[in-house]
């Protein structure tokens, strides 16, 4: 009998989300047999997509979460398509599993994987690799406000979106933030606002930080506007270990991120509950891709190194460290996807990483 047993949700979603989440698990099912019986990964899919939805006018039916609830982690894939407006797939799936369980971290790493040439000329003789740590649970995604405030109809339409910043919410990550940067081999934080023009919450999120660094006396601080923080991406990234930011400013940040390291198809995520009151869920940070779908060349790289944070959550570092290595194997022997300007298509890759991962164990 396998030694020790995960429960994993696996929801595909839409477009490539399903051929992307197959790659990952195959890489799963490989740690599996190569721990010889000492790990046993029991994937449960659930078929919740855009389709699922045209067919039951819902995403997750009726019971979803509690079963999800069951499980020890959630693998996602993406969600979006073409029949269905963007904010009503959105809400209706990803944003309906992370806000009720609570997944206030979104951990976003910016790897700079050997082979890949990046657009950033410094990433040639500077070794870069940074975090970015996104408010996954209120700020500008809290879903406040309305539209038709004026009552006076179309094209006399007012709409309103509000930020929501608490107290508690700016702590909780700044917090978070502050730890894993002391996990680092630079022990540095750099916040990101723009409280120069949002005066009210973003400067509660500039007092928490204020408070909050002075029980980290260890760790170096910087403040950074969100505009300059863009610029600084560019321009000198190696300054760059922790960045925290709100879950806008840093879902743009990270896209920025994983673009100067190749391209999006690379990015991994990990939106995590804390505490552990409720399973945390790891996906790619690209979305459904539908100008690509169905021709089996998504890169499969993002997926997979989000199933390596989904290792390290479920308190198997050694394993999630070999899959890292077999995508940096396998990228350094020149084996890389489409969208990196390789040749090798999804099967492909995932084979490659696969190998690279038997031949390392
Ligand atoms: P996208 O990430 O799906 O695609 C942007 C571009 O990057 C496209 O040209 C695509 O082909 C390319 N790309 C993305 N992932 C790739 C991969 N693994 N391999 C190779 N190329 C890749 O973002 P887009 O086009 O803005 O959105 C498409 C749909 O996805 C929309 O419905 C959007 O709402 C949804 N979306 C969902 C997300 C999620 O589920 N977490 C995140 C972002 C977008
Ligand atoms: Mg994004």
């Amino acid at each position: 009998a396998a030694q020790q047993s995960f429960a994993i949700a696996s929801i595909p979603g839409d477009g490539i989300g399903g051929e992307v989440i197959d790659a990952g698990l195959q890489v799963l099912d490989a740690v599996a047999e190569l721990s010889g019986g000492a790990l046993e990964f029991r994937v449960t899919e659930f078929p919740w997509s855009s389709a699922y939805y045209r067919e039951h006018g819902r995403y997750i039916p009726e019971g979803g979460l509690e079963e999800l609830r069951r499980h020890d982690a959630i693998y996602f894939g993406a969600v979006g398509s073409p029949e269905v407006p963007d904010h009503v797939s959105l809400w209706g799936l990803r944003l309906a599993i992370t806000q009720p369980f609570d997944q206030w971290a979104n951990i976003r790493p910016v790897t700079f994987l050997p082979g890949v040439t990046s657009p950033l000329r410094k990433a040639d003789d500077v070794e870069l690799d940074w975090i970015v740590v996104r408010e996954n649970s209120e700020g500008e995604y809290a879903g406040l406000g309305g539209r038709n405030l004026s009552g006076r109809g179309p094209g006399e339409e007012v709409a309103v979106q509000t930020s929501l910043h608490t107290e508690k919410g700016c702590e909780r990550i700044i917090r978070f933030a502050f730890d894993l940067a002391r996990t680092r081999q630079v022990a540095k934080v750099s916040s990101v606002t723009k409280s120069n023009a949002q005066q009210h919450g973003m400067v509660l999120w500039d007092e928490v930080f204020a408070r909050v660094k002075e029980d980290y006396p260890d760790v170096e601080t910087e403040r950074v506007l969100v505009d300059a923080m863009s610029a600084k991406f560019v321009l000198h990234p190696e300054q760059l270990s922790v960045v925290v930011a709100s879950n806008l400013h840093a879902d743009i940040l990270s896209d920025l991120g994983s673009a100067l390291a190749g391209s999006l198809g690379i990015a991994a995520s990990a939106n995590l509950n804390p505490e552990r009151r409720f399973p945390s869920m790891f996906e790619p940070v690209h979305g459904s891709a539908p100008d690509i779908t169905g021709r089996g060349i998504a890169n499969p790289i993002g997926a997979i190194a989000s199933a390596a944070l989904m290792l390290d959550h479920l308190g198997l570092p050694a394993e999630a460290d070999a899959v890292r290595a077999a995508i940096e194997a396998t990228t350094a022997s020149g084996i890389l996807p489409l969208d990196l300007g390789g040749q090798a298509d999804t099967r492909q890759l995932t084979q490659a990483i696969v190998e690279a991962l038997r031949n390392s164990w």
